[in-house]
């Protein structure tokens, strides 16, 4: 069966409210900025002891791949240029203490990063499956900054909110203490297990990613991989970017916490941003489900078809009409 593949969502073309443009944008040039390398190792879902069924579920068996190159020493040059000048406008929650979520909408360099078709692509080869830049905007180009208190973690152990992502240094890893990104080569029921009972992670499947320098990233199914990003051990700067997919291929059900993001994105952002982004996972689907159109008897098969979206868009439907608020879930600092 060939590959199905939605249609990208351009960027929106109208700007929110309080997202102003940073003032020295760099202009972001692929053939000057970009340095892609590939990543020497990759470490499946199948060797973090996730199952058959569960792996089945998702659009790639890549749990996480050794660091690897995004940026050249120019492109990372810029991206702290801008990172920097964004860093105006940070926010906090309960997980992450200094962090800007939006910042596509206030730097054109950034957002053309986080669309680059370039970057896209690797990381298409890399999922073995056409991924796109994520539909949700504020999932793009998210930044961490480093708490000013040293030694406080810059993000929890935790999953996260959508499927694909990379995490890349902004900073030079190498010019500060501590910092490291880590991730547990277990499964995040094994981690739910522990926690529930009261345990520490096993130190022994604690692996920190090498770190050679800004513009280096690892890519992983995020919400499949438990990682946290630990402290500074003594004053610095530590900026993290982290970029955002989703799979082209409808067939893999959406996955995205709207419960999770509507606790840490503005409210006059994040409902439209979750609304647009069903509307197009549902049109993708449609468009899929009638490429494949062939005459037939199976009424059953064609209702199951149509009940999928109809349920998938009245479960969004629900999400936004419910006005309860969720807490933000992460499994702690240890
Ligand atoms: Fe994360």
């Amino acid at each position: 069966m060939a590959t199905l593949a939605a249609h990208p969502l351009d960027f929106p073309a109208a700007q929110p409210e309080g997202f102003p443009l940073i003032e020295n944008d760099p202009v972001f040039d692929p053939a000057r900025h970009l340095q892609i390398e590939t990543p020497e190792h990759i470490t499946t879902l199948s060797d973090m002891g996730y199952s058959d069924e569960e792996i089945a579920q998702c659009p790639t068996d890549l749990g996480i791949t050794s660091t690897f190159r995004i940026l050249s020493d120019e492109g990372a040059a810029c991206l702290l240029d801008v990172a920097r000048q964004l860093s105006a406008y940070t926010r906090s929650n309960p997980r992450i203490s200094r962090m800007v979520r939006g910042g596509a909408y206030q730097s054109r360099f950034l957002r053309d990063l986080c669309l680059s078709q370039d970057v896209s692509d690797m990381i298409s080869t890399l999922c073995k499956t056409p991924m796109l830049p994520h539909s949700i905007p504020h999932q793009l180009g998210h930044l961490n900054y480093n708490p000013h208190e040293v030694g406080e973690n810059v993000d929890k152990w935790h999953t996260d909110t959508l499927r694909v992502d990379f995490v890349m240094f902004v900073t030079d890893p190498n010019l500060v203490e501590g910092g490291e990104f880590e991730f547990y080569n277990g499964t995040k029921h094994e981690v739910a297990a522990l926690k529930k009972d009261g345990k520490p992670l096993d130190p022994a499947k604690v692996v920190a990613a090498a770190l050679p320098g800004p513009g280096y990233a690892v890519l992983q199914q995020g919400n499949m991989v438990v990682h946290r990003a630990k402290g500074l051990r003594a004053a610095g700067e530590r900026i993290t970017m982290v970029n955002g997919y989703v799979a082209a291929d409808t067939r893999f059900e959406d996955f995205c916490r709207f419960d999770q993001l509507q606790i840490v994105d503005p409210e006059h952002v994040v409902a439209t941003e979750y609304a647009r982004h069903m509307a197009w996972v549902g049109r993708e689907t449609l468009d899929q489900q009638m490429a494949g159109f062939e005459f037939g008897t199976d009424r059953a098969g064609m209702a199951a078809k149509l009940d999928h979206v109809a349920g998938m868009l009245a479960n969004a439907a629900a999400q936004l009409r419910d006005e309860s608020k969720a807490e933000i879930q992460h499994f702690g600092d240890e």
